[in-house]
């Protein structure tokens, strides 16, 4: 008997109004526009407001999801948040977002895997899809990351922002939607992206604190290698296992941490610069949410095919990577 699919049959994305420059980040620490420009690419990045928390921006990117699939929020069965900036450490986001949405019946958990999040949990709410447990799943992607910003570290502040992203899963012929996904992780390599107090290991004192340890920290420089050497790797498997060559892509949709990391796997892939989505100029790396933002924009802008391949490839904390490609109907 052949399975069938997990097609993305709605999508919405959602950027908190204020607007943070680099002009802006050079009033806090020093930096310049020029290099920040020439080693991210990043040109602004959004904040949420004082009174909004990431279940706000979960809530504006489902109803556009909810929207476009033409679905009222009743219909889910279940919801997936990815997100390393929950509300509240527990409970999960999602369950905050069930309750804004009014949904009755519907299962909730949190995915807490940093940028590859939103890859992850795409792969994971198609797999309730195809067993047949479930017949619509919304899958988000929602990131507060500057409220974890260490504001005093020039080579963190510069490249975060927040956002939100939303996909309703829903059945499809086999053969449509999710064609393949591969993931992989390097935990011995976790501490190079990580917030460092807080938690069962090392909870929070006044003197952690002051030493910003509540805040996220990054080797930015060792993270830059992981992810160029990763991306190769992890996009070839989900490529073999979907059968198909990169000259089939038609779209491909990175994580967006850095331009230059999307140069490096454009060259690498031989995928060509038209067929790679961009938009971190304007919103930084909003971790698990900037892939769904990316995708939403270019939908929005330029529409997407049905028949067309869209291959997405996240790399983040953990050190995870995760690819995926989708045929879209
Ligand atoms: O989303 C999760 C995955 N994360 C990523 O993919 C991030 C991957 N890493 C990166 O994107 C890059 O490594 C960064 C953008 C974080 C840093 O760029 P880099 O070219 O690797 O810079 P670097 O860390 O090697 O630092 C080069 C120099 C240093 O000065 P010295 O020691 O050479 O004198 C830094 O102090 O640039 C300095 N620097 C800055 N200068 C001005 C670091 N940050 C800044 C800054 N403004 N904001």
């Amino acid at each position: 008997m052949e399975i069938r699919g997990a097609c993305i049959a709605g999508l919405g994305a959602y950027v908190p109004q204020r607007v943070l420059t680099n002009q802006d980040l050079c009033d806090i620490v020093d930096t310049s526009d020029q290099w920040i420009v020439e080693h991210t690419g990043i040109r602004e990045r959004r904040m949420l407001a004082e009174d909004q928390a990431t279940s706000d921006l979960a809530y504006e990117a489902t109803l556009l999801a909810l929207e476009d699939a033409d679905i009222p929020a009743d219909d889910i069965d279940l919801i997936i948040v990815a997100s390393v900036t929950p509300d509240v450490p527990f409970p999960a986001t999602a369950s905050l977002l069930q309750a804004k949405l009014g949904v009755r019946g519907a299962g909730t958990y949190d995915l807490m895997s940093g940028c590859t999040g939103w890859v992850q949990a795409l792969a994971t709410g198609s797999q309730f899809i195809q067993s047949g447990s479930c017949e619509r799943v919304l899958v988000v992607a929602a990131e507060a990351l500057t409220r974890v910003t260490n504001w005093t570290d020039r080579s963190t502040c510069v490249l975060f922002g927040d956002g939100a992203c939303a996909a309703v899963l829903e059945p499809c012929d086999p053969g449509q939607g999710l064609l393949s996904f591969a993931m992989d992780t390097q935990g011995d390599a976790a501490h190079l992206l990580t917030i460092p107090a807080g938690g069962s290991r090392t909870p929070m004192t006044p003197e952690l604190l002051a030493d910003h340890k509540d805040r996220l920290h990054m080797d930015g420089h060792e993270v830059f290698k992981l992810a160029v050497r990763g991306i190769p790797e992890i996009v070839g498997q989900t490529m073999e296992k979907a059968g198909l060559e990169f000259d089939d892509v038609d779209l491909c949709v990175m994580h967006q941490a850095n331009i230059r990391i999307m140069d490096a796997a454009h060259r690498r892939l031989d995928i060509p610069y038209e067929k790679m989505v961009i938009n971190l100029d304007k919103y930084g790396n909003t971790s698990a949410a900037s892939l769904g933002i990316a995708l939403h924009e270019h939908k929005c802008e330029k529409g997407i095919a049905p028949g067309d391949h869209i291959l997405m490839v996240a790399f983040g904390a953990g050190f995870s990577l995760a690819a995926a490609v989708f045929r879209w109907v």
